[in-house]
């Protein structure tokens, strides 16, 4: 234990096996001074802006537009013309192919996406590059497959589209939610406007020229940028079928509201507070890697992120002593750099809200831990984090702090561990870590969550729904379940 209490070496010093800085490239990638909304197929320009930055550095990166209601009518408008004007009763097998080929430039172009995603939102390259782009291209590939299989999968139905679907994404995977948004909703005929989230706007602006290069028709897909209030005129859009919605509870709750009585469908994919649970039998060393990957992953921005660490009493001191000496490992710095596991804060509000949280612990009696860490000067940025001796009502156990911190409680039996873990208002994700696969089946039955893992954590496939429960939403994304909204059943 005392080793882990020396400070870490410097840079530089003799002896010294820390990796030297790997910076990739900003060049691959353009970023126009200046971006209006992408609408019709044409770019309108904005009357209202802001600056985007990086949070690295809160380098201002362009001047994006903060869309009216008028242009959010504009959007809705384009895409109900061409909706209207053929890609509605286009033949699936025809889409599909627009779907495949912007599967394959998303893939061709995925540096540049990644460092794109990586200077706007402040995730780490390697995560965006390994995890983000190939998720998302391999989104766009499995939906593209299902254009074309619709009726197969609704027998003795007929399967039609909803119409236009206005799709609100927030910021910890600009790209991968917009490719969870888009590629549904194209495959099965509808046509969409987009709002991403007003400090990652960068990556969907790139992505309209994906589109171009696809051909796709002009209107099929809109992008308009701004915060909050962009969003609201979206949802309350008469012309809008159908709205597809993944950001707080809050929001979600409020958008709810509003569409009550209205006839539009509804999507909602909201927060989690996940509990990550370690039996005795099971195997430390990986699922320690696990802990670590479920809660330090994208600096913890992550609605389904493993943020309650239920540890088997018996293994307690174990556990936690392996996690901190983890921890101390971890690289936290610029998000560009390709040997950074942990990058920046997405935003100075994201930032204040982690500091509260945390300070909240600390005040309710929590103990933490932090390894130690030098943090560049400027930017936003949170070192990660551990609480023990934290009591189930303690704030930082009940509440999604959506950052780099980690609550760890104990537990005796399996009940005890269900019980804990179900005691949230949220449902979303689970993780379950034994040898044992009766106890694997067991535990997945009796969580209230829409996924569990069982020894992993963060795992995702576009063949695998994904959604919650309780206050983490409805609807499912992802698989054949993530079509159900954009399809409706005529009777045969
Ligand atoms: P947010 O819910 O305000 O933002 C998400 C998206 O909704 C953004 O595109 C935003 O512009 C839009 N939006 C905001 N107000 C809206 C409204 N009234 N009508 C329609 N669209 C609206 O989330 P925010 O403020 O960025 O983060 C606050 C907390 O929410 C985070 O700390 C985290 O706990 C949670 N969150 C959960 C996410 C998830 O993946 N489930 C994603 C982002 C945030
Ligand atoms: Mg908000």
């Amino acid at each position: 234990m005392a080793e882990l209490d020396k400070p870490q070496r410097e840079v530089g010093v003799p002896g010294d096996w820390t990796y030297a800085s790997a910076p990739e490239s900003r060049e691959i990638v353009h970023i126009s001074d200046r971006y209006g909304y992408f609408v019709g197929g044409e770019w309108l320009e904005p009357a209202e802006t802001y600056e985007t930055i990086a949070p690295r550095d809160e380098e201002p990166l362009a001047t994006v537009g903060q869309a009216t209601a008028e242009d959010v009518g504009r959007a809705v408008a384009a895409a109900r013309n061409a909706y209207a004007d053929g890609w509605s009763s286009l033949p699936g097998s025809e889409r599909a192919k627009y779907l495949f080929r912007i599967a394959r430039v998303l893939q061709e172009r995925s540096r540049e996406f990644a460092v794109l995603e990586s200077l706007n939102g402040g995730k780490p390259i390697k995560e965006s590059r390994d995890v983000d782009l190939p998720l998302a291209a391999a989104h766009f590939f499995y939906y593209a497959g299902w254009a074309d299989k619709l009726e197969y999968a609704s027998p003795n139905r007929r399967p039609r589209p909803v119409g236009v679907a206005a799709q609100i994404i927030p910021w910890n995977f600009p790209l991968l939610m917009l490719a969870w948004k888009i590629a549904p909703a194209l495959a099965a005929g509808n046509t969409v406007v987009l709002k991403p989230a007003e400090t990652t706007p960068l990556t969907a602006l790139l992505f309209c020229d994906v589109v171009r290069q696809a051909e796709l028709p002009p209107g099929v897909v809109n992008i308009v940028t701004g915060d909050g209030r962009t969003g609201a005129e979206l949802v309350s859009h008469p012309d809008v079928n159908k709205i597809a919605f993944t950001g707080s509870t809050e929001v979600g709750k409020a958008i709810q509201k509003t569409l009550a009585g209205t006839g539009k469908r509804l999507t909602l994919e909201l927060g989690g507070k996940a509990a990550n649970i370690i039996f005795d039998d099971a195997p430390l060393d990986q699922a320690v890697e696990g802990i670590v990957n479920g809660i330090y992953f994208n600096q913890g921005h992550v609605c389904c992120a493993g943020s309650r660490l239920l540890v088997e009493e018996s293994i307690y001191e174990t556990v936690v002593s392996k996690l901190k000496r983890r921890m101390r490992t971890l690289r936290v710095g610029d998000p560009l750099d390709k040997n950074t596991d942990v990058g920046a804060i997405n935003s100075k509000q994201q930032l204040d809200k982690i500091g509260s949280l945390v300070q909240a612990g600390i005040d309710e009696g929590a103990e933490i831990y932090q390894p130690p860490c030098k943090l560049p000067e400027r930017g936003y940025w949170f070192v990660p984090t551990v609480f023990t001796n934290v009591a189930q009502s303690y704030r930082i156990a009940q509440e999604e702090i959506f950052g780099p911190v980690l609550s760890v409680l104990t537990f005796r039996t399996p009940d005890e561990a269900i019980e804990k873990a179900n005691n949230t208002p949220y449902g979303l994700s689970a993780g379950v870590w034994t040898e044992k696969g009766s106890r694997i089946l067991a535990m997945a039955q009796r969580l209230k969550a829409g996924v569990v893992w069982a020894n992993t954590y963060n795992r995702f496939d576009p063949a695998s729904p994904f959604g919650g429960y309780k206050e983490s939403g409805f609807g499912r994304e992802g698989g054949r379940h993530g079509l159900g909204p954009y399809v409706a059943l005529d009777d045969a």
